[in-house]
């Protein structure tokens, strides 16, 4: 095994879904957060899916009640102390997880591991705050944590590559589906999730369909369950609105649209409606537009080696749902059509074509 015992700190959502992950796997767990209550809750929903589980036979009434023995935690950040691997799941500020890491610094071991979960911030600038940057990484696990398989890891300007290694066998270990990354903003798979939602809602800025029809073209060409819409509702818009705002340095194709901003402030949800009867034309327009919007950061992202072209559509099958992974469906239009396709935003944008372009064909095996 590669890590006996993990401290996870910040017990909310996340903090909470990586724990019960973890501790099904023969793994001591300990929680730690600034409020008492915030472990209690954690630690209880833990049990709580546990028990779901042993009760709909996923898993032994015995292996329940091993796992919940593994759980522990409090408010003391010395509980992180003989952890051999840390995993940083505080709120989404670089200021509190600084200082965060300054109070763990003096609490650690030399061979303890640590990673952060952030979506937003960049490890290489979180790493800054550690007092070992080569045992720092990214593990960016995806919601629900607990069943979900995909774990981005990331390596920072100065991760070591052992570290990397040991942190890809603890995800196996741990039924969880690496995917390599380097450190770049959105990382691998928020990289084009994040501007395909954002243009169903350029689409609809520019009246060119109603969410319903957005929706049902998406679910019609991605082969998705549900639509870019319905899922922006279940993740909230201003989760939705800061996630895109933070790609805005890869340029401005990938800056929030106005209403992104907007829905986001208010943390407003859409009125998804019902979809009109089919049109062929508009329907073929907000295909493309959907389309284009990731295969051009997908193609921009091999450019610059963030992930390999298997891993990306392996995360966007399993992580976010999408029946037709990115890579596979260019090498299956071929370069004429994915030109065409991506040519509307080379052009709006004045954005140079992609590299990897040349490579369609032959991105997967
Ligand atoms: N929610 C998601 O879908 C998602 C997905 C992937 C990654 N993330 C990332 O995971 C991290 C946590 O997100 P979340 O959604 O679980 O947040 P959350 O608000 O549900 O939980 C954060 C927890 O951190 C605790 N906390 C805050 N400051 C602390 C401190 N100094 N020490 C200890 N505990 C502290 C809070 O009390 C709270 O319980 C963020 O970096 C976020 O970007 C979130």
């Amino acid at each position: 095994m590669t890590f006996e015992t993990v401290a996870i700190i910040g017990a909310g959502t996340m903090g909470s879904g990586i724990a019960t992950n973890i501790a099904q796997h023969g793994i001591n767990v300990r929680m730690v957060d600034i409020s008492d209550e915030a472990v209690e809750r954690a630690i209880a929903t833990v049990g709580g899916f546990y028990d779901r589980n042993a009760e709909k036979g996923r898993m032994s009434a015995e292996d329940a009640a091993a796992a919940k023995a593994r759980l522990s935690g409090g408010t003391d950040i010395g509980l992180a102390g003989s952890a051999d691997l840390v995993i940083e799941a505080v709120f989404e500020r670089f200021d509190l997880k600084e200082e965060l890491f300054g109070r763990l610094n003096p609490v650690l071991n030399d061979a303890t591991v640590v990673a952060t979960n952030t979506s937003c911030l960049t490890v290489s600038g979180l790493a800054e705050a550690v007092n070992d940057p080569t045992r720092f990484l990214g593990l960016h696990y995806f919601n629900p944590a607990a069943i979900n398989p995909i774990v981005e890891v990331v390596r920072g300007e100065r991760t070591a590559q052992d570290i990397i290694e040991r942190c890809v066998e603890f995800c196996r270990a741990t039924s969880k589906k690496p995917i390599l990354c380097k450190d770049s903003y959105g990382f691998a798979l928020n990289r084009f999730f994040c501007p395909y939602s954002n243009e169903a809602v350029r689409l609809l800025e520019e009246d060119l369909g109603s969410p319903a029809q957005i929706d049902r073209v998406a679910q019609e060409t991605l082969g998705i369950a549900a639509g870019p819409f319905l899922v922006m509702n279940l993740v909230g818009m201003q989760t939705m609105a800061h996630a895109a705002a933070n790609l805005e340095p890869h340029g401005p194709f990938y800056a929030p649209s106005a209403k992104v901003k907007e829905m986001g402030e208010s943390n407003g949800k859409w009125e998804i409606g019902e979809a009109p009867a089919p049109d062929a034309d508009a329907d073929a327009k907000i295909a493309d537009r959907l389309w284009g919007a990731m295969f051009l950061p997908v193609l921009q992202e091999l450019d610059e080696d963030v992930a390999s072209p298997a891993e990306i559509d392996m995360g966007a099958g399993l992580a976010l749902r999408f029946g037709k992974a990115p890579c596979a469906t260019m090498d299956a239009m071929g370069r004429d059509e994915v030109s065409r396709i991506i040519g509307y935003y080379c052009e709006t944008y004045s954005i140079e074509a992609p590299k990897s372009l040349s490579k369609i064909g032959s991105l997967i095996g």
